[in-house]
């Protein structure tokens, strides 16, 4: 096998998370009197908390100290994860999970790789909270994507080297990550349009041909 291991991203790519971030950080822009668009959106994906909110306020019109940006930042988090309180098992559709189980009995390691430290919160939600073989996420890393640490640490969890190991993202920052932690990637969705990843899938379960 070309692989030993699967790193995923989380949201966007198990999950539709990605539209929740949209809609909390939309609120804390609307109160800010600040544009926030899809395309803003779409600079977010893959990024921490704190740097997506710097992101956001580089149209705003002042300036945050830093206990603003903060409270702001966990204000977001608030409003997200009363959005996460609707999902449970039924959030995960047929695609995903049929990929995830058929990837497992291929005998392939299964790993997360997100910046969010919801990860776990969100893998309980979805019924997943003990199927991966790993996860790393945004509470063990202290860079964000695109830096590649939060790859490699998942590499190192599941103890596969990452020339072995292959990411899957729905975002240019995660490509970018992948590429830092020599490892290949997939990209879905608004990653694809990078042009960066070595395989671009139109549906999770693609990986199945391509693995
Ligand atoms: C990533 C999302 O998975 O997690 C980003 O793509 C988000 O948009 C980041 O900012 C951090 O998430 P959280 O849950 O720690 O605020
Ligand atoms: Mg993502």
């Amino acid at each position: 096998m070309k692989y030993s291991a699967v790193i995923f991203d989380l949201d966007g790519v198990i999950c539709h998370t990605d539209n929740y971030h949209y809609l909390a950080w939309k609120q804390i822009a609307d109160d800010l009197s600040i544009c926030f668009d899809e395309k803003i959106n779409n600079r977010l994906r893959g990024v921490s908390r704190m740097d997506s909110l710097d992101i956001i306020l580089e149209t705003y019109n002042g300036t945050l100290t830093d206990q603003e940006k903060r409270m702001y930042a966990e204000k977001k988090n608030i409003i997200y994860r009363s959005l996460l309180e609707e999902m449970s098992p039924t959030d995960l559709s047929d695609d995903v999970r049929k990929t995830l189980v058929e990837l497992q009995e291929r005998g392939y390691k299964l790993a997360v790789g997100s910046s969010s430290k919801n990860a776990k919160l969100i893998l309980n939600k979805l019924g997943l909270g003990d199927f991966f073989d790993a996860i790393s996420d945004g509470t063990n890393v202290t860079r964000s994507k695109p830096d590649p640490e939060v790859f490699i640490c998942a590499s190192e969890y599941v103890k596969v080297k990452p020339e072995k190991c292959i990411v899957v993202e729905d975002a240019k920052a995660g490509i970018e990550a992948a590429i830092a932690a020599n490892m290949d990637s997939a990209a879905i969705g608004d990653a694809t349009l990078s042009g960066m990843a070595t395989h671009n899938l139109k549906c999770l379960s693609d990986l199945l041909v391509i693995l």
